[in-house]
């Protein structure tokens, strides 16, 4: 199996900045928004080691920062055994922005790839469109 050059190419070198000394597992991520450009991060933990961020966390919010809120493929690359694929949190932090159908790619330190898609993932999710219009409220 194969990833998308551009994905792969930023999660690295996001990854080459991880702030990982707690845990020594250097990750990152990135994600395609719709309008195909590619938002990436790294894990940032913290010495409070439950304020310590996600790669794919960080990938997101770079994402929603610059204004793109659909997230339509996103990819983790890690130094694992396996293809680290994202915890459970941020797969419901994706599900926000993604749907069901989104490619996940998971590298591992060979280059192997797994692709899933987000609904295999987290099956039955708890999304947006489970709440009412009424609770979404504009940013402006
Ligand atoms: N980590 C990620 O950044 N993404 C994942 O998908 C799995 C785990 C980070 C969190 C922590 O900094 C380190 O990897 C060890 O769990």
């Amino acid at each position: 199996m194969t990833a998308p050059d551009d994905l792969l190419a930023a999660a690295r070198a996001a990854r080459a900045h991880a702030h990982a000394p707690y845990s020594g597992f250097a990750v990152g991520a990135a994600v395609r928004g719709a309008s195909g450009r590619v938002y990436a991060g790294c894990n940032v933990e913290n010495a409070a080691y439950p304020q310590g961020l996600c790669a794919e966390s960080v990938a997101i919010g770079a994402c929603v920062a610059s204004g793109e809120t659909k997230i339509v493929e996103a990819l983790v690359v890690a130094d694992s055994v396996a293809p680290t694929t994202p915890c459970g949190a941020c797969r419901q932090r994706l599900r926000e922005f993604a749907a069901d159908e989104a490619p996940i790619h998971a590298v591992d330190a060979d280059g192997v790839v797994a692709t899933y898609s987000l609904g295999s993932l987290l099956p039955h999710s708890f999304g947006p469109s489970h709440l009412p219009p009424s609770s979404r409220k504009s940013a402006t």
